[in-house]
């Protein structure tokens, strides 16, 4: 499919979509977000793409933010609507079966930080940039970070963060437990790269039905969440991954699980 607001390619079974916008810092509109839930949709589908990478055109921003200049046209319920539309493309990307990463290259800023927290885990740049300013228009966080950021910093940290609008520079993010790793601008993809790689070594069946229970016990009682988890650990044995991945342990040679 043919985009105006974002870039995809697959490289080494990683599907890598890029947002687009520079001149914008890469604003989440009503069009981009419609753009990258169909290719994350499109990539979760796609047998060829084993692990799915997000980033930003440029180098100053990964996604400043939703895309300011539409906002006075919004009256309520074309707010709801704008936040409704951004909320699905957060749920596209986590519940897609593939492990998203955010390379965040700079500015993650408002959707931008939402985003990264919808996606599995975020590797950064040193010059990144976290923060839900929202507050300083006049809104709050509409894309999930009420509800996702207390989940991966705390909740002190995310009230402070989300009252006070401040921005977290990428050693901070990390310090926090919002960056996984930050790595020096330039190696940022490669390093990505690398990690996917390591992904892609592994089983995807098993990765799928990991990162489903993971998403599913967020939100329930730790006996609920263990008694999915141990169903599912059924749900393994018996494929022909789990048959392969085990009886190249036994005899001592890599898995293969193409
Ligand atoms: N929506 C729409 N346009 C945006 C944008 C956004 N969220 N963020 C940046 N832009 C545009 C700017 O309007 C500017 O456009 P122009 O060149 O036509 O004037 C261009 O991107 C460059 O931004 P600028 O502000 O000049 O760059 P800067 O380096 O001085 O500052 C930021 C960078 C990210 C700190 C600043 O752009 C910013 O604060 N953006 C908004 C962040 C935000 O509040 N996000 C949450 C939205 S809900």
């Amino acid at each position: 499919m043919q985009y105006t607001n974002i870039l995809t390619e697959i490289q080494n079974k990683v599907g890598i979509i890029t947002i687009n916008r520079p001149k914008a810092l890469n604003a989440l509109n009503s069009e981009t977000i419609t753009e990258l839930t169909k290719a994350v949709d499109d990539f979760g589908s796609d047998s060829a793409v084993r692990v799915i990478v997000i980033t930003g055109s440029g180098d100053k921003a990964f996604i400043a933010g939703a895309d300011i200049t539409g906002f006075l046209k919004l009256d309520k319920p074309g707010a709801l609507a704008f936040a409704d539309h951004g909320q699905r493309l957060m749920k596209t990307i986590e519940e897609t079966p593939k492990p998203v990463i955010a390379a965040v290259n700079g500015y993650a800023l408002g959707g931008g930080t939402e985003l990264a927290l919808a996606c599995d885990f975020v590797y950064a740049s040193d010059n990144a940039v976290f923060g839900l300013p929202e507050v300083s228009l006049g809104i709050f966080p509409g894309f999930g970070g009420t509800q996702r950021l207390n989940k991966v910093v705390g909740m002190n940290v995310a009230r402070e963060m989300i009252y006070t609008g401040k921005k977290l520079k990428a050693d901070e993010a990390y310090r926090v437990g919002l960056v996984n790793k930050v790595v020096a601008q330039a190696s940022l993809m490669d390093e990505v790269m690398k990690v996917a790689a390591s992904i892609i070594a592994n089983s995807p069946h098993a990765i799928g039905i990991a990162k489903e229970v993971i998403n599913q016990g967020a939100t329930l009682p730790l006996d609920e969440g263990l008694n999915i988890e141990k169903n599912r650990f059924g749900d393994c044995f018996g494929t022909p991954e789990m048959i392969e991945g085990v009886s190249a342990f036994i005899e001592k040679r890599k898995p293969n699980f193409e």
